[in-house]
């Protein structure tokens, strides 16, 4: 009795601990500031990147097979968080912005991630974004990741996150049939709905103390330059990513 009462008291507070996470939105302590920027295009519609990534609970796109995430609440909703394991790190992330109108959008959804170890590397997350839009008269679709995250070490933090979004934005292309955008009028469209593209090929992103701050690293629009990140998709860049920078 008094055992199953101190065994239930223990689960109790396990969950409670579960369900409150808190996650400052400024960088505290020894953690210091980037923000990581990644913008893909696909040459799909946004229904059709919707029918992919249009669940928070469903992340097949991003390396985690189904029910391997767990949700505390409802799906697609401000306040629900979810639970993974991924690489072994334990991932909380709760949903802050949710919006995903019909075509053409944007779909808006913001999450923070509660903080989490690879290696030597901890990072969290106050503020990370995922913008779908429409562009090419609704034939294609542009992600944009953008992270504002707090890390031990703000260089590897960024070049981890840079590294799983493109892989996230790459397979939601694969799922979708595998073709490349190059341009509106290759899908027959209008180039003056052209997507904005990347002023630069640099990945990375820079350090600065305090806040999340505003520095961004972007990559091409195409596909061209991501084929070097696709081997290391979801789960697999994480490790991967610890590995190669030997956090
Ligand atoms: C789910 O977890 C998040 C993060 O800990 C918390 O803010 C939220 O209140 C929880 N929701 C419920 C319904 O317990
Ligand atoms: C911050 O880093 C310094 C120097 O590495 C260390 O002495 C200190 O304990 C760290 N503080 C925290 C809160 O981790
Ligand atoms: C999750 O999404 C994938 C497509 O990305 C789909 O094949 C799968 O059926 C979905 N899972 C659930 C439980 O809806
Ligand atoms: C990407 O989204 C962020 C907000 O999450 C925004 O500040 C930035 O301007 C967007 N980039 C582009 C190219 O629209
Ligand atoms: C898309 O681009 C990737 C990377 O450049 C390439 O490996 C792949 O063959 C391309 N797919 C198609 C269908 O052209
Ligand atoms: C931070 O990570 C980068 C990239 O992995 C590495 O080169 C650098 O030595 C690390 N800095 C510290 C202080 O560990």
């Amino acid at each position: 009795m008094y055992n199953s009462k101190l065994a239930s008291a223990f689960a109790l507070l396990a969950f409670t601990t579960a369900q409150h996470v808190t996650v400052p939105t400024t960088c505290t302590g020894n953690f210091t500031g980037g923000t990581d920027e990644v913008l893909y295009t696909v040459p799909y519609t946004y229904d059709q990147v919707m029918s992919i990534i249009g669940s928070y609970k469903n992340l097949t796109w991003s390396g985690n097979p189904d029910d391997t995430v767990k949700l505390n609440g409802t799906d697609n909703t401000v306040g629900t968080a979810r639970t993974y394991d991924t690489a072994g790190a334990h991932v909380i992330e709760t949903i802050l912005t949710y919006s995903k109108p019909p075509s053409p959008g944007p779909y808006d959804e913001v999450h923070n991630t509660a903080v989490l170890s690879v290696g030597a590397l901890s990072f969290y997350i106050p503020y990370d974004g995922t913008t779908v839009t429409s562009y090419c008269d609704g034939k294609a679709a542009q992600f944009n990741f953008t992270a504002q995250y707090c890390a031990n070490n703000a260089t590897a933090a960024g070049a981890i996150l840079h590294m799983l979004h493109l892989a996230d934005a790459v397979t939601v292309g694969t799922f979708l049939g595998g073709q490349n955008f190059t341009s509106c009028a290759a899908l027959g469209a209008s180039g003056a709905s052209a997507p904005p593209t990347a002023p630069s090929t640099t990945a990375g992103s820079t350090a600065t103390s305090g806040a999340p701050a505003a520095s961004s690293s972007v990559v091409p629009a195409t596909g061209a330059a991501a084929t070097m990140y696709t081997a290391g998709i979801g789960a697999g860049a994480l490790a991967l990513g610890a590995a190669l920078l030997a956090v």
